[in-house]
This record gives structure tokens, sequence and C-alpha cells, in this order.
């Protein structure tokens, strides 16, 4: 079967690879799932893994197959599968456990190992390939109402790992009633960041760059938040005139706004930060009056990467609310489809310089063809 791989080390070295079908019996306890991959969604991590700033090839392969962020229907299950069912639309979790105590209790997400194992990223195959198995501990099922929308799953579970940590942690007020929110950034993590805030019936503003209207500030204003672009009102501007925000998520991929960010979180408030900064800049802060304000204000900031599969179904739970309260607003994120494994070079290019890029992604398989083989 045909697949789209890296040499892990070697930048831009993205190609075709023709690797064997995989089957359910590689997986020795009968909990086998083979998946039929229909759609992968791609993003910065694959732009930088095809760049060689990380990424690295299971043991024994000198290629990595990439993809992440994967979206199938379940075509064949082993014997003690009795969860999922041929015709089962699914979403593979992306981390696999290593030996930490959070890895034992099904959390890897919060591995405190050096070594990570994440399908399409580190040291495990990913799901830009026809066909991929794994244990149906990492499968999760989605309503069939979300097909359309199934491949914005795993971007989704990485707002749901934020905003949930940040709920939890806030558990410590006993009577914490968040009102303001804040995104910064308005990409495909900010845009579900906002959406999961709104329906959770918060006040949203979103902070871009880019001056509005388009289509990303159009989306955001769809669901009620507000867009307001840092080159017009940068966001300590805006915190001064309009109040501080209850929480702040951060998904800019810009680390200096985050010493903004910490100065405008409201008293008793949360920072949520998901951006993955792989480079080197320093930038001077304002190190008193930050840390002071922190104290006095009892304030939280918070990590967040990757996902276990709790956020996977509760991202799936939220998207159906989404559906049921904004329509087609979920489908209107996926501006940009390309057809084919084999056209992974135009993927790519779509992925650097399209314009008006929310979610690139490659239809691998249409469903017909997956009920035929
Ligand atoms: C993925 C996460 C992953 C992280 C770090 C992100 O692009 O969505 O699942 O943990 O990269 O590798
Ligand atoms: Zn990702």
């Amino acid at each position: 079967m045909k697949a789209i791989a890296v040499r892990p080390g070697t930048p831009d070295s993205v190609h075709l690879v023709e690797i064997p079908k995989p089957s359910i019996q590689t997986i020795d306890n009968g909990r086998g799932v083979l998946v039929k991959v229909l759609r992968v969604g791609v993003d910065g991590t694959d732009k930088e893994i095809n760049n060689a700033e990380y990424g690295a090839p299971p043991p024994g392969d000198d290629f990595l197959v990439i993809g992440h962020e994967g979206f199938g229907v379940v075509e064949e299950v082993g014997d003690n599968v009795h969860e999922l069912k041929p015709g089962d639309y699914v979403v593979a979790t992306v981390r696999r456990p290593g030996n930490s105590i959070y890895d034992l209790i099904g959390t890897s997400d919060m591995t405190t190992d050096d070594i990570y194992y994440e399908r399409g990223i580190n040291l495990r195959h990913g799901f830009l390939s026809e066909y991929y198995v794994d244990d149906a501990d990492f499968i999760v099922k989605i309503p069939k109402g979300l097909k359309n929308v199934g491949v914005l799953l795993e971007p989704m579970t990485v707002v749901q790992k934020g905003i949930h940590q940040a709920y939890e942690i806030q558990r410590r007020l006993k009577v914490w009633k968040p009102k303001r929110a804040a995104v910064l950034g308005a990409g495909t993590i900010g845009l579900l960041a906002a959406l999961v805030l709104r329906l959770r019936g918060l006040e949203v503003v979103a902070f871009g760059k880019t001056v509005k209207p388009y289509l990303n500030s159009d989306l955001l204003e769809e669901i009620g938040a507000e867009y307001v672009s840092t080159a017009e009102t940068p966001l300590l501007d805006h915190a001064a005139e309009n109040g501080a925000f209850d929480i702040i998520f951060e998904a800019t991929g810009y680390s200096p706004i985050v010493f903004e960010a910490m100065q405008a979180v409201a008293k008793n408030g949360v920072l949520i930060l998901s951006s993955v900064t792989g480079g080197n800049r320093v930038v001077e802060v304002p190190a008193d009056k930050i840390n002071l304000e922190f104290v006095l204000g009892n304030k939280v900031m918070v990590g967040t990467v990757n996902a276990n599969r709790e956020y996977f179904e509760s991202g799936a739970n939220d998207m159906a609310a989404a559906v049921l309260e904004y329509g087609e607003w979920l489908s209107k994120l996926l501006t940009h489809p390309v057809k084919g494994l084999e056209n992974y070079e135009q993927l790519f290019e779509v992925l650097t310089n399209g314009k008006d890029v929310i979610k690139a992604y490659c239809e691998v398989a249409t469903e017909a063809k997956a009920a035929i083989n």
C-alpha cells in the first residue's frame, strides 16, 4: 500500500513509499483493529518534521510515515474487540505509552519519560497511508453524524485537554465562575478553543495578527466571539481598556506573547499554554511586575501537550454539540482538501504556501471505495 513518509534528519524529504498492508495479527492480544484511512489533516508539526527539526523513524526503519490527524473507517477487528465493528468511523490517539506512572494509568499525554512515542511524529509510523492497525484501546469511535468533520478531532483534543485541565486546576477556588476568555491565535487551534469556550457559555475575545474582516474573523463572529487584531489593538491595551481575562488560551506559536498574556490574566485566573515553540527567541520582560501580579493575584499558568483517550471522547461530544448549536460551522474549517496520497507534494505546497488555509488535509479515500475493498 501507499504511504507518505519522510527521512528524518534530511530536510524536505517528503516522499511516497510502498509498504505492506498491516494485519491485525500484529497485535497479539486479539485487540487489533484494521482501519481504512479516509482523511488525514496536516499541521505545523508535519511541516517541522519535513524540515527535519524533529521526528524519528520506528526502530529498524529509515523512514517515518507521517500524519497524526487521522480519520477512517474500521474494516476488521480482532476476536477480543467488542466495542468496535466494521463500518464504524474512528480516530486514533497519537501518543503510545512509555514507562512512567502516568503511562501506566492510561495518561501517556502526561508522561515524565524523556522519550515519547507518537504516531506520525516520533518512533511510530503515522496515518498518512491507505490503512493502519492499532490496539482498540487507542481507537475512538466517532458518531456517524460527524463523519464530514471527524478529521478535526485530533486538533480538537489538544484544546479539550488544555481547557479541561484548567477547569480541573480551578476547582481549587470552590466557586470559580469564569466569564471572560481570551484566545490568542486564530488558526485551527485558536478557532477550536474559541468554539469550546463559547459552548461553555463564556464571552470570548480572540486575538490574531490579521486585520479583519477575513475568513477566520468571520467564523469567530459567527459563534459569537469577538475578533481583535493585535496590529490595531495590542493584547495589553485591550485588557487595560476592557478588563483582564479569567481564562487565556495561548495558541499563536509566538512565545513572547506569553509574557503579555501573564499580565492580562485576571486575579484567580488561568493561562493555558499550548504552542510548541522550537526556536530560541530571547525577550526582555517586566519581571518584577509579572511576578508580583501573579503572586498577589493567585494566578495559574499551565502547559499542555498531546491528549489521551478521554479528550478524544469529550472532543467528539463537543463537536456534536457544535453541530447542534452552530450547524455547518466546523465544516467551514476544512478549507483545503488534497485528493490522493500520491499528491503529497501538493499537500505540502498548500500547507506551506496556501492562501487562507485553516485546515489542509489529504482525502486518502472516499467511503464508497472503502466499502468495496
Ligand atoms: C500534536 C500532538 C503532539 C504534539 C507534540 C502536535 O502537533 O497534535 O498530538 O503531542 O504535536 O509532538
Ligand atoms: Zn498536530
